[in-house]
């Protein structure tokens, strides 16, 4: 996300330490062989297969459905928004070290028959935990492709009972600035806010996360509990969620509350709408120093969710 910082350093161009070591390598190559742009693609692949390396052993064959590789551990857990922590791509893995996400409570309320308080063992003991590659495509143009680790937001909102005034589910980040040092100052209002309509929300590609990589979140990530919604930009997947509640009204989201020019409720990934500051038509595919990546529609989940958006104008519901 782009915000309140100086505009000659969009935060899109600030590069993860292991992506730029990876460039000098790169780069290194790159000048060995005079021909350049001829040896280049040779230069990547190596460069690629270093990163290959970092993938833990057990997910090292796993693809997504359009047989894309993983992205590495590091670059999943070092390249992140999450501006609790700090605004920067490396800000959240330096800065959450002393963030607590044990034991840890989610406030259920709104219109359900299930409100209350419920310890967070209380709302993962029923489900089972899956493995589900999803590409997370964010909002600056650059994406990834990322083994996480949850259930169906979907089995949960059955147990909770949503009763028919229930249009919208609303969630909440836990506000605690002595342990998130990015909430003691105001570039947002916290707490950071999303939300999904019911129909999304209950869709089976719709992640409640608590892992990445089979292993808990690293705070970073948003540890113990955070949103998945692959076929929408990645701000929609809110992190650290401590309140759930079910609403008639559409919510105000962070984003759309802070530049509703730039960010919309709906945010589906689109490459035919573009950000009113750059194209959405083409992706950097970290590590790729380049836009390397045709943006697809719905980041590629079209087939399974259009429907949801069927008769709705696009682009004024961005
Ligand atoms: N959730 C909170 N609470 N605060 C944030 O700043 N950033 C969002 C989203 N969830 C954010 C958040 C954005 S812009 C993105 S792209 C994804 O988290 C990034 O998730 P990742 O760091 O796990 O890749």
């Amino acid at each position: 996300m782009v915000i309140r910082r100086p505009p000659d350093i969009p935060s899109s161009e600030i590069t993860p330490e292991g992506v730029y070591v990876n460039r000098r390598k790169f780069i290194a190559a790159a000048a060995i062989g005079a021909a350049g742009a001829a040896l280049a693609p040779r230069a990547l692949r190596a460069f690629e297969d270093d990163v290959d390396q970092e993938v833990p052993a057990r997910f090292r064959n796993m693809r997504s459905e359009l047989d894309e590789r993983l992205n590495s551990y590091r670059d999943v857990t070092t390249y992140n928004n999450f501006y609790e922590f700090g605004t920067d791509k490396d800000d959240p893995a330096k800065n959450s070290g002393d963030f607590n996400p044990r034991p840890w409570t989610v406030t259920v309320g709104g219109h359900c028959n299930r409100p209350g308080e419920y310890a967070l063992e209380d709302i993962l003991r029923p489900h089972t935990m899956e493995d589900r590659v999803y590409r997370l495509r964010c909002v600056e143009a650059w994406s990834m492709v990322i083994p996480w680790y949850g259930f169906p937001l979907a089995d949960l909102i059955r147990r909770l009972e949503p009763t028919s005034n229930a249009n919208f589910v609303m969630f909440r980040t836990v506000v605690r600035p002595q342990e998130m040092p990015g909430q003691r100052a105001r570039v947002l209002d916290w707490p950071y806010i999303e939300g999904l309509r019911m129909d999304e929300a209950m869709h089976p590609l719709t992640l409640m996360a608590t892992g990445v990589y089979g292993m808990d979140l690293p705070n970073q990530n948003g540890a113990p509990l955070r949103l998945i919604v692959p076929w929408k930009y990645g701000f929609k997947g809110i992190k650290s969620i401590d309140h759930i509640d079910f609403v008639e009204e559409m919510p105000d989201n962070t984003w759309k509350v802070s530049n509703s020019r730039e960010y919309g409720f709906y945010a589906n990934v689109n490459p035919n709408v573009d950000h009113p500051r750059w194209s959405q038509a083409r992706e950097r595919r970290l590590p790729s120093l380049f836009r390397n990546h045709e943006t697809l529609m719905f980041n590629g989940y079209g087939e399974q969710v259009a429907h949801l958006y069927s008769g709705m104008d696009l682009t004024r519901w961005y």
